[in-house]
């Protein structure tokens, strides 16, 4: 019998549960999907029921292929800031409401009548933020007041999962930060804010450390699944938090952060220390190593690339627009693009502005336009690191996700932001991260530290060329997005 570990994603696209053992190898792997609802403009939604039947699913699956391999935990992460509302059964009362939701505009200005924003931020690292958890339960009141007075707990997505599994209500410090009501210095909530907002804390779950166990596998579920009965569930990570812990990122080392482009675009730099950006242009959270971290999130990063095959390229395959983009110059010869196409959040924190193309001519071609949509992401993230800078020093970025596997983008990425970026050999995600909380949350490593040692070893590493061409573009590109909030 060989010991492994289960670490489980709960995405917004679906979930995915991986099987690795003490070396950190894969054994066994599985994805499956559930709808994303929108019933509304702006409005974005999930059954956890679904939520539940994929992860069922994709835990029955890789019990399947455990061969010799003997389960010791299972660690969780998931998609941040969703509000999943229960009565006092435990029955989910209404669809969870995500990260992505942008339905509490007003809510957010009611939360900052009555907690100023500075002191918003100072306690809990931010000021109130559309998409996070608080701004939706004060929504829920205001908005549906019959399902409200139903509630009696909240949970976050992932700890929805574990309570499902265990049957325990609890939460921990990385997920938790991303409500808008956790005090960052005691890692906690804060129950001067939830008093001033009427709130009971009583209906929070209790918070522990990411590395702890929050329950046990109830003997029904392991029956039905094929893993082993009371299997211990570790409280784990947000996904952001737990995808830097697959990375090794920690407080450990400040110099070395990660740098996402998947659908959306995002920083990570560990802190050791809670220290906001005083006007809240970025996020701080907790991380799940104990310390903190700052997080600079480009609302469509591929997710612009991904707009521009659609709708102007269809027939071009990725690699071919990246080949196309190489044709062109850094600066893509004059022309400019605001990746804002789903509003922005850091540093702008807009969820109303909208993506532009300018300076355009009968001279520019194709190559120009899909340059400056690559330009145009990587100047956002910039603006994003420029507010991150004075606060910790981050040299190095491990870069992740889809976009990071073009060599074009990388290097424009490394160019624009001044940093040394590596591109990861191997790359797993949050649940991979979730599934090295497990190991140190069961013992089978003292410290993430030492379970850093199994991950696997980086691969090329891209370093900035100087090119004063993007510094005068991201120059032009700032003073654009300033002038453009004049003509919505
Ligand atoms: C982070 C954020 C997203 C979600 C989606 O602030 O909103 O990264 O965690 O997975």
């Amino acid at each position: 019998m060989v010991d492994v570990v289960i670490g489980l994603d709960l995405g917004t696209g679906g979930v995915r549960a991986i099987v690795v053992n003490r070396d950190g190898k894969l054994i066994a792997q599985t994805t499956k999907s559930y709808p994303l609802l929108t019933p509304q403009p702006g409005w974005t939604e999930q059954n956890p029921a679904d939520w539940v039947e994929a992860s069922l699913d994709a835990l029955s699956e890789v019990a399947q292929h455990l061969g010799e391999n003997r389960p010791i935990a299972l660690g969780l992460s998931g998609q941040m800031h969703g509000m999943v509302p229960l009565d006092g059964n435990g029955t989910v009362i209404r669809p969870a409401i995500l990260w992505n939701d942008q339905r509490t505009g007003k809510a957010v200005e009611a939360i900052e009548a009555v907690i100023p924003r500075q002191e918003l931020i100072q306690r809990t690292g931010n000021p109130a933020i559309t998409g996070f958890q608080l701004p939706k339960l004060v929504w829920l009141r205001t908005a549906e007041p019959q399902a409200y007075a139903q509630v009696r707990h909240i949970l976050l997505p992932k700890d929805y999962l574990g309570y499902v599994l265990t049957g325990e209500l609890i939460t921990e410090p990385s997920d938790a930060s991303g409500t808008g009501c956790l005090n960052l210095s005691h890692r906690q909530w804060d129950e001067d804010i939830l008093k001033a907002l009427e709130f009971d804390p009583t209906g929070f779950p209790t918070v522990i450390e990411s590395t702890a166990i929050a329950g046990h596998l109830k003997p029904d579920l392991a029956t039905h699944l094929g893993l082993p009965d009371g299997l211990p569930i570790i409280a784990g990570g947000g996904d952001n938090a737990a995808a830097a812990i697959g990375l090794g990122i920690s407080a450990n080392n400040l110099n070395r952060g990660s740098l996402s482009i998947g659908t959306s675009g995002v920083i990570f730099a560990p802190c050791d220390r809670p220290l906001p950006d005083p006007e809240g242009r970025v996020h701080l959270f907790c991380h799940a190593d104990g310390g903190y971290h700052l997080l600079g999130v480009t609302l469509a990063a591929g997710g612009s690339l991904r707009w521009y095959q659609e709708t102007i390229a269809p027939q071009i395959a990725f690699p071919d627009l990246m080949q196309m983009a190489e044709h062109s110059q850094p600066g893509a010869r004059g022309v400019l693009f605001l990746p804002h196409l789903a509003g922005e959040r850091s540093p702008h924190l807009d969820p109303d502005t909208r993506g532009a193309w300018v300076n355009l001519s009968l001279a520019h071609t194709q190559a120009d336009l899909v340059r400056a949509v690559l330009e145009g992401v990587a100047f956002s993230l910039r603006e994003t690191l420029d507010v991150i800078h004075p606060i910790t020093p981050l040299h190095q970025l491990l870069a992740t996700g889809g976009g990071a596997r073009s060599h074009t983008w990388l290097q424009i990425l490394a160019d624009v932001l001044q940093t040394e970026l590596i591109a990861p050999k191997a790359e797993e995600g949050a649940a991979y991260g979730a599934a090295i909380l497990a190991m140190v949350g069961v013992g089978a490593y003292p410290d993430l530290e030492t379970a850093f040692k199994i991950l696997p070893p980086v691969g090329e590493t891209v370093q900035p060329q100087p090119n004063s061409m993007y510094e005068a573009a991201f120059d032009r590109y700032q003073k654009l997005y300033e002038a453009l909030k004049g003509v919505r």
